[in-house]
């Protein structure tokens, strides 16, 4: 959980390594059981974003460098900032030749306009204005933003892992995690980018697949994101873990899966999926022939 305070007139994190520690507790099983589930969205966005060999790409909240993995694989000249150690050390790990950094995503450490494209990839939500505002100061002029976030909770088996959080969490924690969502409702995410003199050019969404072959194995990752930790804290992890279970199944009007994925799992129960939307920004010092790349 992100507590913004201002301070000389800047937003920044009141306390932005308690979010690291909390993100790295459970370090491995969000790299290696949890994270794999944003690959489409990735690749959705890199392409969008037209990176190619050469790009200077941030990634804001970069986690253990999957996305940054695939970003350099395109030729991307890849830099990473998160605010947990744990986790840039397997981003390190899996991208040898980027540029990692623990960092404040209130607080980037770069210079201004240093990138043609800044991505970030869950790690920006509702009321984390602050992190736009830095966005928009290093990316170079006609360069594109990218973010995601979980998408319509109508259309996402994962919004239940929300609720989930927020009832095993005290009711100001379990507040602000429903707040975090408010991302996702119409013209939100517009609103917040238009603040910063980010110029809207595509909204989208991707399907995103969660594939666990057993329930322990959908525990461990459901005990694995930072979000969690308050909850785990405040309920025990055996309650929390029972809780989000229980609650993170399709509705059983229609299927969680799509065919193909279904068939390739043993029960139903045990994989979800998550609608997941991206969008896209230039600043309007950009050339306006860059708002036809969509
Ligand atoms: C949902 S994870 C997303 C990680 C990665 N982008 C991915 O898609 O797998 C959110 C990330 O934001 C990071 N984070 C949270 N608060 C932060 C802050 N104030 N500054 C930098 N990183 C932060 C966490 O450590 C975590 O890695």
């Amino acid at each position: 959980m992100i507590e913004k305070t201002t301070e000389s007139g800047a937003e920044t994190t009141a306390d932005w390594r308690a979010a690291g520690q909390a993100w790295g507790e459970r370090a491995r099983d969000w790299a290696y059981l949890f994270e794999p589930y944003a690959i489409p969205s990735f690749d959705t966005v890199l392409a969008r974003a037209a990176v190619v060999e050469g790009t200077r790409l941030l990634d804001v909240g970069c986690g253990s460098g999957l996305a940054a993995t695939f970003a350099r694989r395109l030729g991307a000249n890849v830099r990473g900032i998160d605010a947990s150690e744990e986790l840039l050390a397997i981003a390190r790990d899996r991208v040898p030749d980027a540029d990692f950094r623990a960092a404040d995503l209130f607080d980037l450490p770069f210079p201004e306009a240093s990138f043609d494209v800044v991505t970030s990839f869950n790690s920006i939500w509702f009321g984390n204005d602050g992190a736009l505002v830095e966005i928009e100061r290093v990316l170079a002029p006609g360069g594109i933003a990218a973010l995601t976030f979980w998408g319509d909770p109508s259309r996402m088996d994962h919004a239940a892992y929300f609720l989930a959080v927020a009832a095993c969490s005290t009711s100001d924690e379990g507040d602000e995690v429903i707040d975090l969502g408010k991302i996702a409702e119409p013209g939100v995410a517009e609103s917040m980018l238009a603040a910063t003199g980010l110029q809207p050019t595509e909204r989208g969404s991707v399907r995103c697949v969660s594939e666990w072959p057993d329930r322990d194995i959908a525990a461990r990752a459901m005990a694995a994101p930072g979000v969690a930790h308050h909850a785990i804290r405040h309920s025990g992890l055996d309650v929390f873990v029972a809780t989000a279970l229980e609650r993170d199944r399709a509705p059983p009007h229609r299927p969680r899966l799509p065919p193909g994925f279904r068939s390739r799992l043993p029960h139903r129960d045990q994989a979800v999926s998550a609608a997941l939307r991206f969008c896209r920004r230039l600043r309007p010092t950009a050339h306006p022939g860059a708002t036809d790349v969509v």
